[in-house]
C-alpha cells in the first residue's frame, strides 16, 4: 500500500490516495485499506445478506433505500448513512441487523465469504459524465475536497477522465463488475441502470423484490417508490441529517449526498468536446450498459 499525492495540471497537490492492488483509494476516508480489506475477508456473512454496490455519486444511497424497506417490509426511510463495508469498523459492520450493506469496493476485494456464499449483490451504474458533474459538487462540500474548494469543473473533469482522481477510475469499476457478471453468469448480481430508475422507479422496486425473492404487497411497493420519489426522499434527509456526517462535511443546513437527482444535468456542465472525449474512452473499452450518454 503506497500513499500518494494526487495533483492538478499546474502541479498543486489536491487529493491524497492510498494505492492499493492495483486501485485507489481516498486516503483521508480510507486509511488503511489494506488492514479494512483483510478483516473484510475474515468475516463471515449469511447467505440472505445483500450487498449495494457503486461507483461513487451513481445513486448508492437511493438504492439501498429501496433494499432495505423492502428486506424490512416497511416504507420509513433510515436516519442512518447506509453501512460502507469499505470503511466502517468491522464491529459495526457484523451488527447490521437486516444485512443489508453497501460498498464501493471492486468485486476482486468483496470479502471473500461474502461471494463464497453467494450473497446478492445489486450494482448501481450512472452515466458517468452525470456521476462526474454529482462527484465534484460533492467534493467541494466535503473534508477530503478541502484542496480543491477553487478548481474549475473543466480541471475536475480533465482528472476525472485521465483517472487522476484519488477513487479508481469509473470505467474500470464498471468494467469490473459488468465482467464479473459475465465470467459468473449464474452469480445472484442484479445490474440496474440509475436513467432507466429515474424514469420507472416503481417498476424497479418490483424488479428489485423480484431479484432479493420477495413478495412485497402492492401497496407497499407503491409506497416505497413514493418515498424513494427524489423530492420526498430528499426533504426527509435533509431534517435527519446523521451524526456521522460531521466526519465528512462541516455542511450542517443539508445533506450533502442529495442536491439535484437528474439524469442529464451534465449538458449543463460539459462541452461537446469532453463529451465526445469520454464517449471515445468508453467506445475504446467496450463497455455494454444500457446509458444513453449523450
Ligand atoms: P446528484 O449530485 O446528481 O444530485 P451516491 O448515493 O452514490 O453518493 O449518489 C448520489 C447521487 O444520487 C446524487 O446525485 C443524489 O442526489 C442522487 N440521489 C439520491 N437519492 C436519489 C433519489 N431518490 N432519486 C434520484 N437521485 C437520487
Amino acid at each position: 500500500m503506497t500513499e500518494r499525492d494526487l495533483k492538478d495540471p499546474t502541479g498543486k497537490v489536491v487529493f491524497r490516495a492510498v494505492e492499493y492492488d492495483g486501485t485507489r483509494f481516498p486516503a483521508i476516508i480510507f486509511g488503511n485499506i489494506a488492514n479494512q480489506l483483510r478483516e473484510l475477508n475474515g468475516m463471515t456473512f449469511k447467505e440472505s445478506d445483500v450487498f449495494v454496490v457503486a461507483y461513487p455519486k451513481s445513486g448508492t444511497h437511493w438504492c439501498y433505500e429501496i433494499v432495505a424497506m423492502l428486506r424490512n417490509n416497511s416504507s420509513e426511510l433510515t436516519k442512518q448513512s447506509p453501512p460502507l463495508i469499505d470503511r466502517l469498523p468491522i464491529e459495526k459492520l457484523r451488527q447490521v441487523s437486516d444485512g443489508v450493506r453497501v460498498s464501493h469496493l471492486l468485486p476482486r476485494h468483496m470479502p471473500r465469504d461474502s461471494i463464497e456464499r453467494r450473497c446478492k449483490i445489486i450494482h448501481i451504474y450512472r452515466n458517468p459524465k452525470d456521476v462526474a458533474v454529482s462527484y465534484f459538487n460533492f467534493l467541494k462540500k466535503t473534508k477530503e475536497g478541502e484542496l480543491i474548494k477553487d478548481m474549475e469543473f473543466d480541471v475536475f473533469f480533465q482528472m476525472f477522465i485521465t483517472d487522476q482522481l484519488h477513487r479508481g477510475s469509473w470505467i474500470d469499476y464498471v468494467k469490473e463488475w459488468t465482467d464479473f457478471k459475465e465470467e459468473n453468469v449464474k452469480y445472484p448480481l442484479l445490474n440496474i441502470c440509475y436513467e432507466n430508475m429515474k424514469k420507472d422507479l416503481r417498476g424497479h422496486v418490483k424488479i428489485i423484490a423480484d431479484f432479493l425473492e420477495l413478495k412485497p404487497s402492492e401497496e407497499l411497493m407503491d409506497e416505497i417508490a413514493h418515498k424513494c420519489e427524489f423530492q420526498t426522499m430528499s426533504a426527509f434527509k435533509h431534517n435527519n441529517i446523521p451524526e456521522s456526517m460531521c466526519r465528512i462535511t462541516e455542511v450542517r443546513d443539508k445533506h450533502i449526498m442529495y442536491r439535484k437527482g437528474k439524469a442529464g444535468d451534465w449538458k449543463n456542465w460539459l462541452t461537446v468536446a469532453q463529451s465526445e472525449a469520454l464517449d471515445e474512452r468508453i467506445q475504446a473499452r467496450n463497455l455494454h450498459l444500457e446509458i444513453h450518454y449523450s
